[in-house]
């Protein structure tokens, strides 16, 4: 289903609204955001911003971003992404506390994802849908959000041989909203400074909006760098 041609949601007394589909990561320079089974980093400040983000909103996630975080986030419904039809997220070993959590289901497309997170929102009133990973999903999941939030680490790690890495972020596709990005590095948190951008699909061409933006910030380039535009996501590491 294509962003365009999506439905929006009835809320009784409330104007149909289009419920926002967004993804959310942390990476290093290199596009890393984990060796495919856990995250190299901490960065405590970072992991706050995207509990503030994604808090009350269904979150999807693939089976390996499940099983790395070992447990369902609290507050939120974890749509669990696997091919596997017997998956038990229960008998992985891992710890989930039934009473402490937004809930868990398992889905075997992401097309019945986005429903479920859909209906979830519909019931609760929740915003945004959140791709919370990993790369595979975010990698599925590119051409059907319409908003990226990224976060930035000023950090390097030594490329895991399966690295898991961020999708591209095609500068023809996307854009930086400077309103809700930041423009300097945010004080050191853990292993790392760090800072967010927020990408949104151009809705005019972007030969269109630079024309008309006082202040055009063509495609994603890596914060602190200058001259032209540079894709930052996936050059050096071959993409998931
Ligand atoms: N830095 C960050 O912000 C961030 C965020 C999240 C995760 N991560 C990291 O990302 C890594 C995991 O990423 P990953 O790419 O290896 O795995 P992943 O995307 O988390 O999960 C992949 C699994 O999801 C299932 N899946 C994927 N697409 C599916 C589809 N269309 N239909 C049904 N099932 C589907 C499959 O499970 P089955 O094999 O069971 O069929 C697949 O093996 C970890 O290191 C994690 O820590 C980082």
């Amino acid at each position: 289903m294509s962003v365009e041609s999506r439905a929006t949601v009835e809320r009784p007394g409330k104007a149909s609204t289009r419920i926002k589909r967004a993804s959310i990561w942390a990476q290093t320079e290199d596009g890393v955001i984990g060796d495919g089974k856990a995250m190299l980093w901490h960065v405590p400040a970072d992991f706050h911003h995207f509990k503030e983000k994604t808090w009350g909103c269904p979150l999807i996630m693939g089976r390996a971003s499940y099983e790395a975080l070992g447990t369902p986030l609290r507050g939120r419904l974890n749509i669990v992404l696997t091919r596997n039809q017997g998956y038990n997220p229960v008998n992985t070993g891992q710890t989930a506390k039934s009473d402490d959590h937004g809930g868990l289901a398992v889905v075997h497309s992401l097309a019945d994802a986005f429903t479920l997170a859909e209906e979830e929102a519909a019931r609760t009133g929740a915003p945004t849908i959140w791709i919370a990973g990993g790369a595979q999903v975010y990698k599925q999941a590119m051409s059907q959000v319409d908003e990226l939030v990224v976060s930035y680490l000023d950090l390097e790690v030594a490329a895991p041989k399966h690295a898991a890495v961020a999708p591209n972020i095609d500068p023809a596709e996307w854009h930086v909203i400077n309103e809700e990005s930041d423009s300097e590095w945010r004080p050191q948190s853990g292993d790392a400074r760090w800072l967010v951008k927020v990408y949104r699909r151009w809705t005019e061409s972007p030969a269109e909006a630079f024309q008309n933006s006082e202040n055009p910030v063509p495609g994603n380039r890596w914060p602190g760098t200058k001259g032209p535009s540079q894709n930052v996501n996936g050059a050096r590491i071959e993409q998931v």
